[in-house]
């Protein structure tokens, strides 16, 4: 049985001081929540003032981005090993950091590989443009997008000199989440259907199954992202291939991130 997620990417919004107001009235709610994970992923400036007023809560914390190497020479950049003491989740090759920032298949490769090595959680974001959909190339996209970010994931590199393997394949399956966000469907409030979303995961699931291993596939969250909403999340979710949602926009709002994640935990509950 996979445990829904409910992961919001606040991306640059909220100053430090916003981004206590909104955990604030989120908190209360969030506290007694049971049956989903919810994972908040505010600006790097705010992870030590919401990791604070999220302690002793079972509500998950997560980074928007990261950099591959541990530590050195790299002006501005954030390294995994410092994360891994502030939160539990990263989100890797989100589409606005593949366009407006120039992450590659391989560099996602390393980013996914050096967050599993200091024992963080990436978020895997993969998805097709507007103008590859209408191409016909969403498979071919989401394939080559999901075995290069999987590569060699099994072979962790530690540090720049040593390496060592993830014990089981149900390690990695636990310790990763995909979320498959069609570029087109982000911000745009033209969200993916139920049904696209459910059958394109259910091929990123084969193509994962073919990467890593079957089983760890199967016991892998993947995630539908792109303007989801309070009124159409139960499409997404009512399909029991999608295990979740990585909530952009509506995660900044409390009352409505609130309800997707309550309407998540009621479907979701009620399927099994
Ligand atoms: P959106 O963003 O919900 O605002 O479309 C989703 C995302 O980019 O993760």
């Amino acid at each position: 049985m996979r445990i829904p997620i409910v992961a919001g990417n606040w991306k640059m919004n909220t100053t430090v001081t916003e981004a206590e107001r909104l955990v604030m009235e989120m908190l209360e709610k969030l506290n007694r929540i049971e049956g989903a994970e919810v994972v908040l992923c505010p600006p790097f400036v705010s992870l030590v003032a919401v990791g604070m007023m999220l302690e002793g809560s079972s509500i998950k914390l997560g980074a928007q981005n990261v950099y591959f190497v541990t530590a050195g020479a790299y002006t501005g950049e954030i390294s995994p090993l410092m994360l891994s003491e502030l939160c539990e989740f990263v989100i890797v090759g989100h589409s606005e950091r593949r366009w407006h920032f120039g992450d590659t298949d391989e560099v996602v490769n390393k980013k996914v590989k050096a967050a599993l090595a200091n024992n963080l959680k990436p978020i895997l974001c993969v998805g097709e443009r507007l103008e590859e959909k209408e191409a016909g190339k969403t498979e071919e996209v989401i394939h080559r997008q999901v075995t290069a970010a999987l590569d060699g994931i099994e072979h962790v590199v530690a540090s720049d000199s040593s390496e060592y393997r993830l014990s089981r394949d149900a390690e990695i399956a636990a310790s990763l989440v995909i979320a498959y966000e069609p570029v087109w469907a982000i911000g745009t409030g033209k969200a993916a259907s139920g049904e696209q979303a459910a059958a394109t995961i259910e091929f990123i699931r084969d193509v994962a199954a073919k990467t890593i291993d079957k089983n760890a596939a199967q016991s892998l969250r993947i995630l539908y992202g792109g303007s989801v909403t309070a009124a159409n999340i139960a499409e997404f979710v009512a399909h029991p291939q999608i295990d979740g949602a990585l909530v952009g926009g509506a995660s900044l709002k409390a009352v409505e991130f609130m309800s997707i994640i309550q309407q998540t935990i009621e479907i979701k509950g009620s399927t099994k």
